[in-house]
């Protein structure tokens, strides 16, 4: 599964990015908004620093304006997804990028159905967000499930993008069921590496080297 990034935090990304752990980078207007940078400036920065797709979203909603947008945005970089929103809207809008040969993530997606229609439409990434299914007592993961069955029952060539992830147990759990791409903000992926056995572990071999006064260098 490829790990992406949720967050326009340049720093943030730079830490994950040298470790190897980083094959793409997602933004939404509101992380744009919370970076506090303009949105071409920190794009092309974050796409100057990762191989990896990077997603960049539009705030138009009618289809004309959202592909001027989106055409504007695939300028950036060639590592450009241009992210539109699941609306009929968004669907013109991902066929027609398609077709010209950009990258597209279709997001907010919250059913099968929509699914299907972005894959129809020839999305490269589908983002269907678990964490805000699972807010209004809804199973994210199972949503992750059914796209992924639908996807193989066709052959579907669109990537399930997992999104809106909010705990590392999202993370392995997308693993098991066979996401393509998994985003999530920072501490989520940081949070991955925590186990308390490790922890408990290590402070009795740190005791046990003190008290034997091993030295390495
Ligand atoms: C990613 O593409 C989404 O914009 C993001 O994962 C949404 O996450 P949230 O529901 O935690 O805001």
């Amino acid at each position: 599964m490829k790990f992406f990034v949720d967050t326009a935090e340049i720093d943030q990304i730079k830490e994950l990015n040298d470790l190897g752990m980083v094959d793409g980078v997602t933004t939404n207007p509101s992380l744009i908004a919370k970076s506090g940078r303009d949105i071409l400036e920190v794009t092309k920065e974050i796409c100057d620093m990762v191989d990896g797709p990077v997603s960049a979203e539009v705030v138009a909603l009618d289809a004309d304006d959202m592909l001027a947008e989106g055409r504007k945005l695939a300028k950036i970089a060639d590592n450009i997804a241009v992210k539109v929103p699941l609306t009929w809207a968004g669907l013109k809008t991902c066929k027609t990028l398609t077709d010209e040969g950009i990258m597209v993530n279709v997001t907010l997606c919250f059913s099968a159905n929509q699914a299907l229609l972005a894959a129809k439409a020839g999305a490269t990434f589908i983002s269907p967000f678990i964490g805000r299914l699972d807010d209004i007592n809804l199973d994210g993961l199972e949503l992750i499930e059914d796209i992924r069955t639908i996807y193989d029952n066709y052959g579907f060539e669109t990537n399930i993008l997992a999104a809106s992830i909010r705990s590392a147990n999202h993370m392995s759990d997308c693993a098991k069921i066979g996401a393509d791409v998994a985003t999530a903000p920072p501490n989520v992926i940081k949070a991955m590496a925590n186990h308390v056995l490790t922890d408990k572990g290590l402070a009795a071999f740190m005791a046990d080297a003190k008290k034997a006064g091993i030295k390495i260098v």
